[in-house]
């Protein structure tokens, strides 16, 4: 028997695509029906190098989570990522003809507040309803059957640049994969663990992936900033090879057992084998620290920078929650929290019924909040067209 409402979700990461079947119960929670993880080469700092090769780890990861699920499909919810992401805002008010809110009334607002793309490079990947006021009262949520005389509404859209977009359809087509619905992979990460709560009181989000890391901000229960930073935990890897002296493989291995960040210093020595692999070299394990903590400074900057486009007094009230694998880095919750002063934590992915334990991890986020967004689509389309390569679709989230 045919099972309706079954959703594919995927992740082009830098590291790893992670691909998802889930099902849609009636009550809006997914259960997990299938997932896997496939290694990828040829992606760099979250944009697609090497065409065949990524198109191998999709299929794969994709085959297996289908065949775990007893599935076959083609047609996917994708992750966009990458530094070229951008955010613009946009405003409109609409007068209503009826003297109650309608649903058509949010999706006219919605699309004459949308942002037409500054650039002729750039196209709009995703849109995020932000305030929504209702005769000049902000912050209502769901104001269908409202009497009132006007609405108006903000609009974030998430941008990106034409080519990278291109790029990513075109290995998710030599992967027999149509991807049916583009979400932007900082956003999918807030969707995939952050509550509601949270937003309302103000947020930091960073996916911490391999070549990448997305920063997010709430406050308010409004999207306020996304940007990604072209460095993650690949780049540390790659420091620590050449630093020492060794392969990455190697390097990477040194990482996940030895390093971390802050923290009084270890003393004592590692003992790592040289590039060819015969001889054995001593290391001071300072060395090692020295080389990741020099790493994580410069990371810092980078988003700091981007953390710094806030406008906010306060910080944010419910602290920093960090996913992807990056974040798992030893000893970096308590450094940021002793430079921040707000409480950081793990974020793992909730919402999810089904194969659940492996979907919590934090390197799951993001390909999780893909499947949320997916589940949530069919709520609101919006037809739009003439945003700078002309768009036959957007699909409006109205869960910010
Ligand atoms: N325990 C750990 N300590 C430190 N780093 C870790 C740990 N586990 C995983 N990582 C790092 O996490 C990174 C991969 O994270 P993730 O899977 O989220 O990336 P990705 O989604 O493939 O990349 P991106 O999001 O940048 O496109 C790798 O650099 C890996 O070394
Ligand atoms: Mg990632």
């Amino acid at each position: 028997m045919a099972r309706r409402n079954l959703v594919l979700a995927v992740d082009v990461g830098t590291t790893k695509v992670s691909a998802i079947v889930a099902q849609v119960r009636p009550d809006g929670e997914l259960a997990v029906l299938g997932i896997a993880a496939t290694p990828v080469v040829g992606m760099r700092r979250g944009l697609v190098f090497e065409p065949e090769r990524v198109a191998a780890a999709i299929r794969d990861a994709v085959n297996r989570a289908n065949s775990m699920a007893g599935a076959d499909l083609n047609q996917a919810a994708v992750g966009v990522n990458g530094d070229h992401l951008g955010v613009q805002v946009g405003h409109a008010q609409v007068v209503l003809k009826h003297g109650t809110v309608r649903e058509e009334d949010l999706k006219a607002v919605v699309q004459k507040a949308t942002p037409a793309a500054a650039d002729p490079e750039r196209q709009v990947i995703q849109l995020v309803r932000r305030a929504l006021a209702v005769d000049g009262f902000r912050g209502v949520v769901d104001p269908v059957g409202m009497v009132a005389r006007q609405i108006e509404a903000e609009v974030l859209a998430v941008t990106g640049l034409n080519t990278a977009v291109r790029n990513l359809k075109r290995v998710l087509s030599m992967a027999g994969i149509t991807p049916v619905l583009m979400v932007a992979n900082p956003k999918a990460a807030a969707d995939g663990v952050l509550g509601d709560d949270e937003r309302q009181l103000g947020v930091v989000l960073l996916d911490v992936g391999g070549g990448t890391t997305g920063v997010v901000v709430y406050r308010g229960g409004e999207l306020q900033h996304l940007g990604v930073v072209p460095i993650g935990g690949e780049a540390i890897t790659s420091d620590i090879a050449v630093g020492l002296g060794m392969v990455a493989t190697q390097a990477e291995r040194l990482k996940l057992e030895y390093a971390q960040v802050g923290g009084p210093p270890e003393g004592g020595t590692l003992e790592v084998r040289t590039v060819n692999g015969q001889a054995v070299k001593v290391v001071p394990r300072g060395q090692l620290e020295e080389i990741v903590q020099a790493r994580v400074d410069e990371w810092l900057q980078y988003v700091e920078a981007q953390l710094r486009r806030v406008d906010w007094p306060t910080g944010p009230a419910a602290g920093v929650v960090m996913t992807g694998g990056g974040a798992m880095l030893r000893g970096l919750a308590q450094f940021l929290e002793q430079r921040w002063g707000w409480p950081v934590r793990l974020g793992s992915p909730y919402g999810l019924a089904g194969l659940s334990d492996l979907s919590k991890s934090p390197g799951y986020a993001v390909v999780v909040g893909v499947a949320k967004a997916k589940a949530q689509e069919g709520l609101f389309v919006a037809e739009h067209e003439g945003l700078g390569e002309r768009l036959k679709k957007l699909w409006v989230n109205l869960f910010s």
